[in-house]
């Protein structure tokens, strides 16, 4: 690995982390977060997403946040998670350029997401990208590595429904293992089989850490390497609708390795910690990342 490796970290906590957090969090500590993590240098986020209050109540301040963040930080990429048109006009109209529309690789959690079968997402999806043109759509799939209903995922579905999507003018994707079942070779074996057949494509990955495979499975993801690397601040994370979901890589955790490994992302370690403890400090929920718990009475490391 050389000095120059470059690795795009993500950052998504603003969405996957809130999103599962019962009590809402005040839209000024969320934005106070926001601010603290672009000033740490991250330069892609997902701010939030605009989905139907019935179902995610927490996300009911998805306007004002974008509304105050993309106007003051033109040099950052953001974007936010669309279940449906009426959730991509609403985020159109406050001015992103990339948005996220989800679509769950198991039709029995696409159902339990978003109400549609996969036939009505693609064409929910399609609708999107024919109303937008100007908008990048950087494409969900979640629980393609397992899923909470149906169970361990395969790759020839996986390669179907990619197919169906670049049929739509997709061109860039985020593989999110839902429910954190993903191990090593089931991950790297996944992105081979969609490289050699899509290989225009860019691909990101999106990795639970419910069974301790968080950091192994999204570095090696880096090295291997994907497009863009999801990860959330503090390991706070989860879907409402997979039971028993739990957080993601923890951003912090994972800068920490690639530094140390020599490679570059253009972030400020420390600072992106102090933000981490902030949010843990004031936002209740279930964290996997590591630094957060680090006595204080050891140094601190910084690679
Ligand atoms: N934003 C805000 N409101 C929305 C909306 C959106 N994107 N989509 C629908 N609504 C509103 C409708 O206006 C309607 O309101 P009304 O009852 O006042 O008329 C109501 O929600 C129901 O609309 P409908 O189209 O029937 O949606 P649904 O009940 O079938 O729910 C979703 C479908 C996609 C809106 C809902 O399942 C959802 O928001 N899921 C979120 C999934 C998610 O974020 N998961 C975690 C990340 S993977
Ligand atoms: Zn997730």
């Amino acid at each position: 690995m050389t000095e120059q490796t470059r690795v795009n970290i993500v950052e998504i906590g603003p969405r996957d982390g809130f999103q599962n957090v019962r009590d809402f969090i005040p839209t000024a500590l969320k934005i106070e977060i926001i601010e603290g993590i672009i000033s740490a240098g991250v330069q892609r986020m997902q701010l939030t997403s605009f989905v139907s209050p019935a179902a995610i109540a927490q996300m009911r301040d998805a306007e004002i946040i974008s509304r105050h963040c993309i106007p003051r930080y033109p040099d950052r990429q953001f974007s936010a998670l669309v279940p449906n048109f009426h959730g991509a006009r609403l985020a159109q109209a406050c001015g992103y350029r990339e948005i996220t529309p989800v679509i769950s690789l198991s039709e029995t959690h696409n159902l339990k997401n978003v109400n549609k079968t996969h036939r009505q997402s693609l064409d929910e999806i399609a609708r999107i990208r024919q109303s937008f043109p100007e908008v990048h759509i950087v494409q969900d799939i979640a629980t393609v590595f397992g899923c909470p209903y149906e169970g361990r995922m395969a790759t020839p579905p996986l390669l179907a429904l990619i197919t169906a999507l670049t049929a739509e003018g997709i061109d860039e994707f985020t593989l999110c293992d839902t429910i954190g079942v993903a191990y090593p070779e089931q991950v790297l074996s996944t992105l081979n089989a969609v490289r050699s057949a899509f290989p225009a494509v860019k691909l990101n990955i999106h990795i639970h850490d419910t069974r301790n495979m968080g950091i192994i499975n999204s570095y090696l993801a880096a090295a291997w390497p994907v497009d863009a690397i999801q990860t959330s601040l503090g390991g706070l994370g989860g879907c409402p609708f997979a039971p028993g979901a739990s957080g993601n890589t923890a951003t912090e955790d994972l800068v920490y390795l690639l530094h140390a490994q020599g490679m570059a992302t253009g972030i400020d370690f420390s600072r992106l910690l102090a933000t981490a403890k902030h949010l843990h400090q004031h936002v209740g929920g279930s964290y996997s990342g590591h630094h957060l718990h680090i006595s204080a009475r050891q140094k601190d490391f910084n690679p």
